[in-house]
C-alpha cells in the first residue's frame, strides 16, 4: 500500500513539475549547467529507478548478500558495484545461471557471476579538485592561535580530497549504476561513504561557504533540487537503494545558508517550488495526528531489508516468526536510518515502554521526534521568508500559518514542563520519552519556541543541562546517556549534534546560555584538534569520555575524512578563532603535524610569519 503511494508521488512530481522545467526537450539525456540564476538539472528518458531491479530487492540481491560466508566484508560493497550489462540482461543471465545450478549456486558460482557482470565499486566516481578551492580563505586570518591556524589551513586542504565527480556515462546510462546522477560535482563525507549524503551536506555546505567555495556549495544544493524535481524527495544518500527513505530535511536550510553568504535572493526564489514540494513530501508521507496536532515522524516506504546492510537486517529480524513482523521491523530499521541516527536507544521501545532492548525493539515510527518537527517549522518559516522576497503575500501567510501549527504542536506535545525540555513523544504509550538526546534542544537552534519566553526557557534548559550532567564530559556532549554499543549512543559524540546544542544555546541569548555555548564550542574545537594532532585524521564521531578520543561501535568501523566534522570546525574557527587558544602557545603541537605533513607546512610557516612566498 505504501509502495503504490510512493509510485503515485513520483508520477505526480513529474507531471506537476514538468511546468517548472519550462520547455526543455526530453530527447537525449543532456547535462545542463547554468551560470545564471536558473537551476542546473538533468533530464533523462530513463526511469531513475531502473537499476533498482538489481540493487533494491529481488533474488539476485538476496542470493549475493546472503551468501555464507559473506562474499564481502562490508555489505555496502556489492550494491556500490557497477553493471557491465543492462539490468534486464543481468537478471536474465542470473536466472539462467540459477536454473543451471538448480537454484543452489556455490560461492564460487556467485563470485564468477559477479566478476563477469559487475565492475568495481565506486568506479563511476572520479576524484575532483573543486575549481573554486582557495589556498587561503579568509577564515584562516580570523584564527589567532598559530597551531589552530595551521590546522585551519589543513582542514581547508581536505576539501580537495573529498571532491567527487560522476563520469559522463552515469548521466547517459544511469540504469547501469546504483548511483543517482546529479549535474554537479560533490563533496562526500569520506571513508565508506563515497557518495553524497543528505543531512551531512548541510554542515559540509556551511564549511564550504566559510571556505569561500560558493560555486561548489551552490552546485551541491542544485543537485538536491534536481533530485527533488526528478524523484519527488531527497533519498538518504545518492544511491537508488535508498529509495524509500529520506533524511532530516535540511535542504531549505542549505538554501538559506547560501543566500546568507551570497545575498543571491533570486536563487532562493527560483528554488521555492521545489522546496515546497519537499516540505509537502514530508507532510503527505510522514504526518501523524497526536492530540489533534499534525506532527511528523521518520518512516520509510520500501519493502525488505536495507540493501546495503542486507544480511545484518535479516539477522536482526531472525527472532520474529512471521513475514509481517519481519517487514514491520525492516520499516523501523529504515525509519531509524531516515532519522540519521542509525542506530540508537533513542528508537527502542521495550515492552514496558522504556528505551531498553536491542535492534529488534526498534519502534521508530511510534516516536514523534523533536528534531524533525523543529525542522518542519523551520522549513515553513524559511519558505515564508523566501516568498516574502518574491513579494507573494498569499504564500507568506500560508507558510506562516503552517509554521504556527508546527510551533503549537511542538509546544503542546513535545515540550515537557516537568523535564524542563522538549522530549520525543511515544505514541504507543502516550507519553514523553524522558531520555537525553541533543535533538531535544533542537528547537533552540531553529527558534521553534516562543521568543518572548526566552528567559524562562533558558532557566529551564540550564537546569536540564545541570541535571543530566551534560557539561561534565571532556570530549563533548554524548549522543545519549545509554551505553548500548550502538553508534548513536553513549559515549559517542557527533559534530552536527554539538552544532545544534552550541548554536541553539547561543540563540537563547541569556548570559548563562551564551556562556555554555562558548564553553562547548571551545571544548569541541580543542578536543578535535587533539585527536587530529594525535592521528592526523578528522573522524566521523568522537568519544565523550576522552579529550581527543574518537568513537567506536555500531555496524562498521569508525570512518575518517570527514565532511561534517570538518565543516563544523571550520565554522567555529571562523566565528571564534580569535578567542580560542590551544594553550601551548609555542606551536609545539603544530611542529608534530608539520613533520608529517611536510610540504604543505612550509606554506603554513610562511603564512604564520606573515610572508607570502608564492
Ligand atoms: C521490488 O520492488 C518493486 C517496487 O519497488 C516491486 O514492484 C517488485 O515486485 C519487487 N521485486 C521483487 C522481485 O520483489
Ligand atoms: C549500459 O547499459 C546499456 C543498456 O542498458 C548497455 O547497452 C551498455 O553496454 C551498458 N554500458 C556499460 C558500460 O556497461
Ligand atoms: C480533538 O478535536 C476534537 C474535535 O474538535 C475534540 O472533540 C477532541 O476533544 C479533541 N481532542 C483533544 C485531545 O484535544
Ligand atoms: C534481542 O533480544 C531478544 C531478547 O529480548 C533476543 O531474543 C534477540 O535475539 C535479540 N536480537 C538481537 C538482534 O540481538
Ligand atoms: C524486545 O523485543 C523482543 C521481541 O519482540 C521481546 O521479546 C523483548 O522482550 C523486547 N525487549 C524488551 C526489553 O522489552
Ligand atoms: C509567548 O510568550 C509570551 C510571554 O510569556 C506570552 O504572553 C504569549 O502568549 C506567548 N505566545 C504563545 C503563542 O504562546
Ligand atoms: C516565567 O517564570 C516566572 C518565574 O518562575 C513566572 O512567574 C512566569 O509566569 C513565567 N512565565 C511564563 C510565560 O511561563
Ligand atoms: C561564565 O563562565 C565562567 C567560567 O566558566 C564563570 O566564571 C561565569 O560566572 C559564567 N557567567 C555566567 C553569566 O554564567
Amino acid at each position: 500500500m505504501l509502495k503504490s503511494a510512493n509510485i503515485k508521488l513520483l508520477l505526480v512530481s513529474w507531471s506537476c513539475l514538468a511546468a517548472l522545467s519550462q520547455a526543455k526537450s526530453y530527447g537525449s539525456p543532456d547535462l545542463d549547467i547554468d551560470n545564471d540564476n536558473s537551476i542546473a538539472t538533468i533530464e533523462s528518458t530513463v526511469d531513475p529507478f531502473e537499476s533498482c531491479k538489481i540493487y533494491c530487492n529481488g533474488t539476485l540481491l538476496h542470493t549475493i548478500q546472503m551468501a555464507k560466508p559473506p562474499l564481502f566484508s562490508d555489505s555496502k560493497t556489492f550494491v556500490d558495484m557497477t553493471l557491465k550489462y543492462s539490468p534486464d540482461k543481468t537478471l536474465e543471465d542470473f536466472n539462467a545461471m540459477m536454473e543451471a545450478k538448480n537454484q543452489q549456486p556455490s560461492r564460487e558460482d556467485l563470485k564468477n557471476f559477479i566478476k563477469e557482470y559487475f565492475g568495481d565499486k565506486g568506479t563511476e566516481l572520479e576524484s575532483w579538485v573543486p575549481s573554486d578551492w582557495k589556498e587561503n580563505p579568509s577564515f584562516v586570518d580570523r584564527i589567532s592561535d598559530p597551531d589552530l591556524k595551521q590546522w585551519g589551513v589543513q582542514l581547508n586542504d581536505i576539501w580537495k580530497k573529498l571532491g567527487r565527480k560522476m563520469k559522463d556515462d552515469v548521466i547517459k546510462s544511469p540504469q547501469n549504476y546504483s548511483i543517482i546522477p546529479v549535474p554537479n560535482p560533490v563533496i562526500v563525507p569520506g571513508g565508506r561513504f563515497i557518495e553524497f549524503y543528505y543531512w551531512d551536506s548541510y554542515w559540509i555546505i556551511r564549511g564550504l561557504l566559510y571556505s569561500e567555495m560558493y560555486s561548489t556549495a551552490r552546485g551541491m544544493i542544485e543537485n538536491f533540487l534536481s533530485i527533488v524535481e526528478r524523484i519527488g524527495f531527497i533519498p538518504n544518500g545518492g544511491r537508488v537503494y535508498y529509495h524509500g527513505r529520506s533524511q532530516p530535511p535540511l535542504l531549505t536550510g542549505m538554501v538559506k545558508s547560501y543566500v546568507d553568504f551570497t545575498n543571491d535572493d533570486q536563487f532562493a526564489i527560483n528554488a521555492l517550488k521545489l522546496l515546497e514540494h519537499e516540505f509537502n513530501f514530508f507532510l503527505n508521507n510522514r504526518a501523524v495526528s497526536v492530540n489533534n496536532h499534525t506532527l511528523c515522524i521518520y518512516s520509510d516506504s520500501s519493502e525488505g531489508p536495507r540493501p546495503e546492510s542486507y544480511s545484518e537486517d535479516v539477522n536482526t529480524a531472525a527472532s520474529f516468526d512471521s513475514d509481517e513482523k519481519k517487514e514491520h521491523l525492516y520499516t523501523q530499521i529504515k525509519a531509524a536510518a531516515e532519522s540519521g541516527m542509525d542506530f540508537s536507544t533513542r528508537w527502542f521501545i521495550s515492552e514496558d515502554g522504556t528505551n531498553a532492548g536491542n535492534l529488534s525493539n526498534l519502534s521508530t515510527t511510534s516516536i514523534v521526534p523533536v528534531d524533525l518537527n523543529a525542522y518542519m517549522f523551520w522549513n515553513a518559516k524559511l519558505i515564508a521568508e523566501f516568498y516574502s522576497k518574491a513579494g507573494n503575500i498569499k504564500k507568506v501567510t500560508e507558510y506562516e500559518e503552517k509554521a504556527g501549527e508546527f510551533l503549537l504542536g511542538i509546544q503542546e506535545v513535545l515540550w515537557n514542563e516537568e523535564a524542563g525540555c522538549w522530549l520525543d513523544y511515544d505514541i504507543e504509550n502516550k507519553k514523553s520519552r524522558n531520555y537525553f538526546v541533543p535533538t531535544n534542544l533542537s528547537p533552540l537552534w531553529v527558534k521553534a519556541y516562543n521568543i518572548s519566553d526566552s528567559e524562562n526557557i533558558s532557566a529551564k534548559i540550564m537546569a536540564y543541562i545541570e541535571k543530566n550532567k551534560l557539561d561534565t564530559y571532556p570530549g563533548g556532549v554524548p549522543n545519549t546517556l545509554a551505553a548500548q554499543n550502538e553508534q548513536w549512543d553513549f559515549p559517542n559524540v557527533w559534530a552536527p549534534m554539538q552544532y545544534i546544542l552550541v548554536e541553539g544555546l547561543n540563540n537563547l541569548n541569556t548570559p548563562e546560555a551564551k556562556n555554555m555555548s562558548m564553553k562547548w564550542a571551545t571544548r569541541w574545537v580543542k578536543s578535535n584538534f587533539k585527536a587530529y594532532t594525535d592521528h592526523l585524521d578528522m573522524y566521523e564521531k568522537y568519544d565523550a569520555q576522552v579529550f581527543g578520543g574518537h568513537g567506536t561501535g555500531g555496524e562498521y568501523d569508525v570512518q575518517t575524512g570527514f565532511g561534517w566534522s570538518n565543516g563544523v570546525i571550520i565554522e567555529w574557527l571562523s566565528k571564534h578563532g580569535r578567542d580560542i587558544s590551544t594553550g601551548s602557545g609555542s606551536g609545539a603541537s603544530a611542529s608534530r603535524v608539520m613533520s608529517v605533513v611536510g610540504v604543505a607546512a612550509v606554506t603554513i610557516v610562511a603564512l604564520i610569519a606573515g610572508r607570502v612566498l608564492w
